[in-house]
């Protein structure tokens, strides 16, 4: 996995410097290079000797000093490693980072970098809790740092709470994901995405709804999925129990009318993708007030049709049209078959089929079986690619490869509608 990765760690004076040692140990076992630069009160924990016996490299830790910059420059050492890790990161070195200063070499190589930083904070719990502390960490988390940890946990110094070091296999996890995400082409990049997920929850009075039981994982995991492939990604969510997904712009909205607004609000878009479970009926007019037993007959509800956003949007001028319109099928029976009726019903491009019902665990579990229909019938026999069952981070990820595909193949009508600055020096586009 980590094989032939370079890593800088920078070790900071504290206690936790100790777990850098086993760190070393363990990304080495993985097949990364790891360079070392301590920083001068990390002397006091852990000793040069130690650390350059176990990275195997010449550990490093003057900013003034000649033979250093004879033989690799603060500047090169900054950029010669494909990720920084700061382990342990103290509350001073924090600061310093956040404050751009460069006076000692660690601080110094941390902004002269021009490389991916992950910070694992140790310290003791009040130094973590403290505004200062935590401005500085919001500061630089606003940057682009990564963050590893802290844990709660017992501290070197007595007390308990949040400070601790993350352990040493949690911020070799944390690499790890680094890397994989890395690894993620980004072909979607310049690309503007629409994602539905959820239930809607359409009212009956102030107090009362009707809404079903979508969970809105598969809508969030395919949010994430096309904005780790590079796309800018607006989800637009009905009520779920679900974190914002990172790096997503997400709208929240309760009802099936408030989600057509926000779709339609947020065109132009290259791909619009509905995996919410969009009420078909809403309560024709609303009660001002909540419905009170009379003892007479309880209320008859009057049903009113919810507009259909996908249909909509697949069939919106097409000038607003985006070039690829996914909508999502569950179905009890005849999967496949009702899939394809339902792509021409609603003038979408592809959709996503999934059997749900008794004992198929679709809503709200963690796994899903898809298959692919395509209207041009290109992607498997007949239209169709049938996926084994995955979880649906995993078919997220699928789909998000499949769509960034769809995008680079040579196609007019594919092109984005997000202008991209143009880059200087170019002559026109670039494939
Ligand atoms: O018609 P049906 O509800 O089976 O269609 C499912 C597909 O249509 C899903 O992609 C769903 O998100 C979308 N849909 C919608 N607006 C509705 C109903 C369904 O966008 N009112």
């Amino acid at each position: 996995m980590l094989n032939g990765k370079r890593i800088l760690l920078v070790i900071s004076g504290g206690i936790a410097a100790y777990k850098s040692l086993e760190l070393i140990r363990r990304l080495r076992e993985r097949g990364a290079a790891v360079r070392c630069v301590m920083s001068k009160s990390a002397g006091q924990f852990v000793t040069p000797l130690t650390v350059a016996a176990l990275s195997g490299d010449k550990v490093y830790g003057e900013l003034f000093s000649l033979t250093d910059e004879a033989e690799m420059g603060h500047i090169e050492l900054s950029r010669d490693a494909d990720l920084l890790v700061v382990a342990p990161a103290s509350a001073d070195l924090l600061a310093r980072m956040a404050a751009g200063l460069a006076d000692d070499l660690a601080a110094t190589v941390l902004l002269a970098t021009d490389k991916p930083v992950l910070a694992a904070p140790a310290m003791n719990l009040r130094m973590w809790l403290h505004p200062a502390t935590q401005r500085n960490v919001a500061q630089l988390k606003a940057d682009g740092i990564r963050f590893v940890g802290p844990n709660d946990g017992d501290m070197a110094c007595g007390e308990y709470g949040p400070g601790r070091m993350a352990e040493p296999a949690e911020i070799l996890a944390a690499v790890e994901t680094f890397f994989r995400a890395a690894a993620v082409p980004q072909d979607l990049k310049g690309r503007k995405v629409i994602v539905t997920s959820g239930p809607t929850h359409e009212p009956i009075d102030p107090v009362r709804y009707i809404a079903n039981r979508s969970s809105g994982k598969q809508g969030h995991a395919i949010a994430a999925a096309l904005a780790a492939r590079g796309a800018e990604v607006v989800l637009v969510s009905g009520p779920v129990n679900l974190p914002d997904p990172p790096g997503v712009k997400t709208i929240h909205v309760e009802s099936a009318r408030d989600m057509f607004s926000a779709c339609f609000l947020n065109l132009p878009a290259d791909a619009a993708i509905f995996a919410a479970a969009v009420a078909d009926w809403r309560v024709a007019v609303e009660a001002p007030q909540k419905l009170k037993k009379t003892g007479e007959l309880p209320p008859t509800l009057q049903l009113a049709e919810n507009p259909d956003i996908l249909r909509a949007i697949a069939t919106t001028d097409a000038r607003r049209r985006p070039a690829l319109v996914i909508g999502f099928a569950a179905e009890t029976e005849n999967v496949v078959a009702n899939a394809r009726k339902k792509l021409a019903a609603k003038g979408c491009d592809w959709i996503l089929a999934n059997a749900v019902g008794t004992g198929t665990g679709t809503f709200g579990g963690d796994h899903n079986t898809l298959h692919l229909v395509r209207k041009d019938g290109s992607g498997g026999e007949g239209g169709v690619e049938d996926w084994p069952q995955m979880s649906k981070t995993a078919a997220a990820a699928r789909l998000a490869e499949r769509i960034g595909a769809f995008f680079n193949r040579s196609a007019p009508e594919a092109a984005p509608v997000v202008k991209l600055p143009k880059p200087k020096l170019s002559k026109g586009r670039r494939a």
